[in-house]
C-alpha cells in the first residue's frame, strides 16, 4: 500500500531553473537563487541498503536492506533540507531492489507521474543492485520533463537508531533532493545521483560490489557533480535537444496505455566459451517474446547459441537484441529479427526490448528503429535550421574550404579553395554538396 505524507517546511528558498536548451556547460548554485518559493520534491521510496538496518554501527556488509521508513530518514536531514526544498514522501515499498517485478515498475511509473503533477521533481530511492534498471525504466516511461533522480546508498543507514559509521545514505538523499529541486536536469530524463556524481540513466552501471563510488558511465562519464549546494552539469543526454518539442521529447512508452500484464516477456542469455544453446531454447519454448544476448566483443555468440537462435526465430518468433558482455562500446548491424543494441549494456537493452515488444509486438522494424533513436540518441547540430545565414554564389568571389553558399537553391560547401567557378556536385553527402576545384587563388 502506498503511504503518502506531505511535509512542509519553513524557510525561504533558493533554487535555479535553467534555460534548458543551453544547458551543457552550465553550473548552478542552489544557494545563489533568490526565488521566494521553495521547490517541491516528492521522494518515492522503495527500500534498498539506504534504508538498511545494520547489526552494529560498524557493520557495513551485514544488514537488512529495506527496513527503515523514509519518513524517519528524512527527519535525519532536517532542518537543513527544508532550507531549500519542500519535501513529500511516498513509501512505495521497502525491500531490496532485486525483488521488484516489471508489474511493480509499471506502477512505479504511474506513481512518479502522479507525483510530478504537483511536485517540481521526484527522487526515487532504491537498492543499488538494480538501480540502473529502475533508472532506465523510468527514463523510458515517465511522461514528464520534470527532473527524476534515483539515489540509494552503499552502506546501511543505522543500527538500533544510531547512524552507521560513514553511512553515505544521508548525503546521497540530501544531494538528490537538492538536485531534483534545482531543475538542473529538467529534460534530461531520469538521472542517477550517488557519491556526489550525476549519471544518465542510459549510461550508468554498477561497477563494484561494495565501493561507494560504484556507479560509472563507461562510455561517456558522469553528467556532472554536486559539491555542497553547487551543482554542475557539464554535459547532457542528447534527448535534451528536443526539450522544446514535447511530442518529440516523450517516448511512446506511456504506461497509462497498457496494463501491467500486457508487458512483453524478455530474458537475457550470457555468452562464454563453448556456450550451449539450451538456455535460448528453453526460453523460446517457455514463450518469451524477446531475448537479449550478452555476447562476446561486439556481440558474438557461440555456434550452439546461433543454432538455437535461428530455431527460436523460425519456430517461436522470438526477437533478439544483440549486445556485449564487455560493459562498454557499441554493437552495430542487426538483421531481420536480430536487433543491434548499440551501446546499451544487456540489462538496459532488455528494458528497451521489453517496452519495444509491448508497444510494437508485431513490428520488429519499429522496435529496431526505437533502438536507434530512443536507445541511442545522438547530438546532431547539422539538423539545425540555420541555412538562411549563408550567402548566394557570386562569380569571382573566393571561397575557402568550409564556406557554404547557395547556388540554384542548393546549399554547397567548398571543399577546396574556389574562385570564379560554378559549383559542381561531386560529393556523396546527403545535405551538403561538395565543391571540388583546383586552388586557383593566389
Ligand atoms: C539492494 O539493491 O537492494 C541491495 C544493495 C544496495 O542497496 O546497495
Amino acid at each position: 500500500m502506498i503511504l503518502k505524507q506531505r511535509r512542509s517546511f519553513y524557510f525561504a528558498i533558493s533554487a535555479l531553473v535553467f534555460a534548458i536548451l543551453s544547458i551543457v556547460g552550465i553550473s548552478a548554485s542552489i544557494a545563489q537563487a533568490d526565488s521566494n518559493e521553495k521547490p517541491k520534491v516528492t521522494i518515492v521510496a522503495t527500500g534498498g541498503t539506504i534504508a538498511g538496518e545494520a547489526s552494529s554501527r560498524a557493520s557495513f556488509t551485514s544488514y537488512r536492506a529495506g527496513s527503515i521508513p523514509m519518513d524517519e530518514m528524512l527527519e535525519y536531514i532536517q532542518p537543513e533540507i527544508s532550507e531549500h526544498v519542500d519535501v513529500d514522501v511516498i513509501q512505495f515499498g521497502n525491500s531490496g531492489s532485486g525483488g521488484y517485478t516489471l508489474e511493480e515498475f509499471h506502477e512505479l511509473t504511474l506513481v512518479v507521474e502522479d507525483a510530478l503533477e504537483e511536485a517540481d521533481g521526484v527522487v526515487v530511492t532504491s537498492g543499488t543492485d538494480t538501480m540502473e534498471e529502475f533508472a532506465y525504466w523510468l527514463d523510458l516511461t515517465v511522461q514528464s520533463q520534470k527532473p527524476v533522480v534515483m539515489t540509494g546508498a552503499m552502506r546501511p543507514w543505522s543500527s538500533e537508531g544510531e547512524m552507521v559509521f560513514g553511512a553515505d545514505g544521508p548525503a546521497n538523499l540530501y544531494n538528490s533532493i537538492l538536485l531534483a529541486g534545482s531543475q538542473s536536469t529538467f529534460c534530461f530524463g531520469t538521472v542517477l545521483m550517488l557519491n556526489d556524481e550525476i549519471h544518465a540513466a542510459k549510461d550508468v552501471t554498477k561497477a563494484d560490489t561494495y565501493r561507494m563510488d560504484t556507479f560509472e558511465s563507461p562510455n561517456n562519464g558522469p553528467l556532472g557533480f554536486i559539491d555542497g549546494t553547487n551543482i554542475s552539469t557539464d554535459r547532457a543526454p542528447a534527448r535534451v535537444q528536443s526539450c522544446g518539442d514535447l511530442d518529440e521529447w516523450m517516448t511512446p512508452f506511456d504506461m497509462t496505455e497498457v496494463e501491467a500484464d500486457d508487458l512483453a516477456r524478455t530474458e537475457i542469455v550470457y555468452t562464454y566459451q563453448n556456450a550451449g544453446g539450451e538456455a535460448i531454447t528453453a526460453f523460446a519454448e517457455a514463450g518469451v517474446d524477446g531475448i537479449v544476448t550478452a555476447g562476446t566483443g561486439a556481440g558474438g555468440i557461440s555456434s550452439a547459441q546461433r543454432e538455437a537462435q535461428n530455431d527460436a526465430i523460425e519456430n517461436h518468433d522470438v526477437v533478439f537484441a544483440t549486445s556485449s558482455r564487455t560493459g562498454a562500446g557499441n554493437v552495430y548491424g542487426g538483421r531481420d529479427q536480430i536487433i543491434a543494441a548499440n551501446d546499451l549494456i544487456p540489462q538496459k537493452a532488455r528494458i528497451l526490448l521489453t517496452l519495444g515488444l509491448t508497444y510494437a509486438p508485431d513490428n520488429t522494424e519499429q522496435v529496431a528503429e526505437w533502438f536507434h533513436t530512443i536507445g541511442n540518441p545522438q547530438f546532431n547540430a547539422s539538423n539545425v535550421d540555420n541555412d538562411d545565414e549563408y550567402p548566394t554564389w557570386q562569380n569571382n568571389a573566393i571561397y575557402v574550404a568550409g564556406d557554404r553558399v547557395w547556388y540554384d537553391d542548393v546549399l554547397y560547401e567548398a571543399k577546396w579553395w574556389t574562385v570564379n567557378e560554378i559549383p559542381s556536385e561531386s560529393g556523396e553527402w546527403d545535405v551538403w554538396k561538395v565543391v571540388e576545384s583546383e586552388v586557383t587563388a593566389s
